[in-house]
């Protein structure tokens, strides 16, 4: 009786559907202060003055904090080191300079958030104004290389101009991609509370307690002891709450400075400018090829902004390092451009799915520049060996899921030709795409407690975003032990609980997962030593192997004994089991997520209206534990890349050098009426070296490819080729 495969629905989803699950902002503490920020309006530039009388007198008002009184902060170093927890450098309200538009200038503390955000309103500023460095293809010209922060900032495999060279078909071709912005359901809510002891702790909406633990005892020199982290549910990270922003550590000085529990909430507005965003990126790709369409080059190079202060790359090109095969070779380069913005910072998926857009719809110009069918192009430059290090693919089923997934979409009775079918007024056109996703490969504690009733504790300090972590941590558990589900209890989001990574690079299962494994393992070969070595031993003289988990306990042949019992004859109350998944970094194969992607589009050409109508996802995420959550994850990837295809774009006013549209009405994202009926296949296998539950990752796979995939199926449906997302009226009419 195996849980891990069946589909399972949410341990925590009544608790979530009847309000009973405490998000950061929902968790009451008494006598807790409400902060509210005022940001600045222009974009470069300093403070002349600031004028905060009149806010310091407004009802409820405990304090103002502008640069000139706000307790002096260590500077920190640039982040943007392996798994460093800063969002961004800049420290607020330290000086008078002026970086970005929406920096905060001044925090009011008051008892309640409606008199802080009031005497806000009260402040004056004066400003000396320089003009802004916004990015555009003019001033991208300016961009530098950076210094390294993850991968390589350039790669070269292969002789690469030989190889473009040496093609007779080639294509070349710049395409762009819009800021994009997190926008989670949940905002961002941070609460901080010392104790008389200096004990701090934290109530906050985040991706990882322990990156915040870690922040606040570099950045405040307090030892990670002193510091607790709660965040048992958040209501979406997608990367924007990866990271430890500004706001948080406003609160945390603030509340120690004033001795009084402080929170701040951000409205939707301030999540533009203080919590990262996606960069837009201008990306050009070289494709060369034979007559039949097998790659023989590929060049592909992606600029970025980021903010004055960091240096952020969004690694757009590397998805052109490791997804197809090409004889010649393969140069990869990355480039930033520093403008007065925000510091950017990862955003489902990060990399990937913004460069897949240059990669896959140059595939597609490549399939009809040689006609060759784009399915057939893609299995015709599969490779099951990595070309940007040699190692072979630890598993990759890319074949599987272009084959599968055609079947599945229909796509042998596509005609090839560009506005060739018709529905009505409507133009029908479908495209494909294939994907890669980086699988990382972190340690994670947890620690699974099995109790003298035969009920489980499982417990470690990883996430639940909203991916079902709960869920699976239980089924993994569960099946360890032998125990059913419901004997399982899952205790996330805790800085007292065993040490995790954060919920990022979608690793919480192949990871965090491990350990859990690992933890109920330990428990249950402890309790397989006292059914052979205990008190009262019912299974003594036999071997541990040959020991087997049933429904609630052990089995040894036809003999079995229940854990409650085990633990009555040997008078313990708890056996507990320690789960320390350490594994090297480095595996001695390639590892990486794939899928491939069939997307259908009806194109209304008089209204240069966009809607997709059917799609196909099909995914090689190693094995599944629980499909109904992966389907989830993957209907959430297709409906996030309809947004990067159709409708997500953050203008930035080029002369205030502000992002325009700071909420939903202005800023679009798919609604339900926009999503058809999605069809989602699991086409992989359990993978060993992914993970010792044989999973790859999937969250943010599974939003990589899509963009693309509807951008060439539009190209299909009106000949029209689109080379600039999103795809909006005036691009189509
Ligand atoms: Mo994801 S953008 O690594 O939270």
């Amino acid at each position: 009786m195996s849980s891990v495969g069946q589909p399972l629905t949410r341990l925590e989803g009544r608790l979530k559907v009847t309000g009973g699950a405490q998000y950061t902002a929902d968790v009451p503490l008494a006598g807790a202060l409400h902060g509210s920020m005022v940001h600045s309006t222009i974009a470069n530039g300093r403070m002349i003055s600031i004028d905060t009388k009149a806010a310091e007198r407004a009802p409820g008002v405990v304090a103002v904090f502008t640069y000139r009184n706000m307790p002096r902060i260590k500077p920190i170093q640039k982040p943007w080191v392996h798994l460093h927890p800063y969002g961004q450098s800049y420290l607020v309200l330290q000086d008078d300079q002026i970086h970005y538009a929406g920096q905060p200038v001044a925090l009011v503390v008051a008892e309640g958030l409606d008199q802080a955000a009031y005497a806000g309103t009260m402040i004056t500023v004066h400003y000396e104004v320089k003009p802004p460095v916004v990015f555009n293809a003019e001033t991208a010209r300016g961009a530098f290389e950076p210094p390294q922060f993850l991968w390589p900032v350039n790669s070269s495999v292969g002789n690469p101009a030989k190889g473009l060279a040496d093609g007779t078909v080639r294509i070349e071709r710049a395409y762009t991609t819009a800021d994009r912005h997190h926008n989670q359901m949940e905002p961002h809510a941070t609460m901080s509370t010392w104790d008389a002891t200096g004990h701090l702790t934290i109530f906050e909406a985040c991706q990882g307690v322990f990156a915040l633990r870690d922040f606040v005892s570099i950045a405040l020199e307090i030892p990670p002891e002193k510091v607790t982290v709660i965040s048992r549910y958040v209501g979406g990270g997608f990367g924007g709450k990866a990271y430890v922003w500004p706001h948080t550590l406003l609160a945390i000085v603030v509340a120690r400075f004033i001795r009084r529990p402080v929170r701040i909430q951000l409205t939707r507005a301030q999540m533009y400018s203080m919590a990262g965003h996606q960069p837009a990126t201008i990306q050009t790709i070289t494709l060369a090829a034979d007559q039949a369409g097998k790659l023989t080059g590929i060049h592909h190079d992606s600029i970025s902004p980021t903010s004055v202060f960091d240096d952020y790359i969004e690694y757009a090109a590397n998805a052109s390092r490791s997804l197809w095969g090409a004889s010649g070779g393969i140069s990869t380069g990355h480039k930033i451009l520093y403008t007065n913005r925000n510091t950017p910072t990862p955003m489902r998926a990060p990399h990937e799915a913004i460069g897949h857009v240059a990669t896959e719809i140059a595939m597609d110009e490549l399939a009809y520049a040689v006609g060759v069918d784009p399915v057939a192009l893609r299995l015709l430059n599969d490779t099951l060996v990595d070309p940007y290090n040699g190692r072979p693919f630890s598993t990759r089923a890319m074949r599987r899921c272009l084959t599968e997934g055609a079947q599945r979409f229909g796509w042998n009775v596509r005609n090839p030709v560009p506005r060739s079918t018709r529905d009505g007024r409507y133009l029908i056109g479908q495209g494909v795409a294939g994907a890669i996703y980086t699988h990382w490969r972190w340690p994670s504690k947890a620690r699974v407690v099995l109790r003298s009733d035969g009920s489980a504790l499982v417990e470690s300090g990883m996430q639940e975003i909203g991916c079902g972590t709960y869920t699976v941590m239980r089924q993994v558990a569960a099946d360890a032990l032998g125990l059913p589900t419901d004997k399982v209890d899952v205790h996330l989001g805790d800085t007292r609980l065993p040490a995790s990574h954060s919920a990022i690079g979608s690793t919480t299962m192949s990871n965090a997962g491990a350990g859990v494994l690992l933890a109920a393992n330990a428990a249950r070969d402890q309790a397989i030593a006292l059914a052979l070595t205990g008190h009262d031993a019912p299974f003594a003289g036999a071997t541990a192997k040959d020991v087997l988990t049933v429904n609630g306990g052990l089995a040894l042949g036809h003999q079995t004994i229940a854990y409650s019992d085990l633990l009555a004859r040997n008078r313990l109350s708890v056996l507990i089991g320690d789960g320390n998944y350490d594994p090297v970094e480095e595996a001695p194969t390639s590892i990486f997520s794939f899928s491939a992607l069939f997307a259908e589009v009806q194109v209304d050409e008089e209204l240069g209206l966009v809607r997709l109508r059917r799609f196909v996802g099909a995914y090689d995420a190693g094995r599944i534990v629980n499909p109904r959550t992966a389907r989830s994850q993957a209907i959430g990837g297709i409906i996030w890349g309809v947004g990067q295809a159709l409708l997500e774009q953050s203008e930035t006013d080029p002369a205030m050098g502000r992002f325009l549209h700071r909420n939903y009405s202005g800023y679009l994202v798919p609604t339900n009426a926009d999503i058809p009926e999605l069809e989602v296949i699991f086409a992989g296998e359990f993978d060993p070296e992914a993970s010792p539950l044989g999973t790859k990752g999937m969250g943010e796979l599974t939003a990589v490819g899509v963009a693309p995939a509807i951008v060439n199926a539009v190209y299909h449906a009106t000949g029209k080729r689109i080379r600039d997302l999103p795809v909006t009226v005036e691009k189509l009419l």
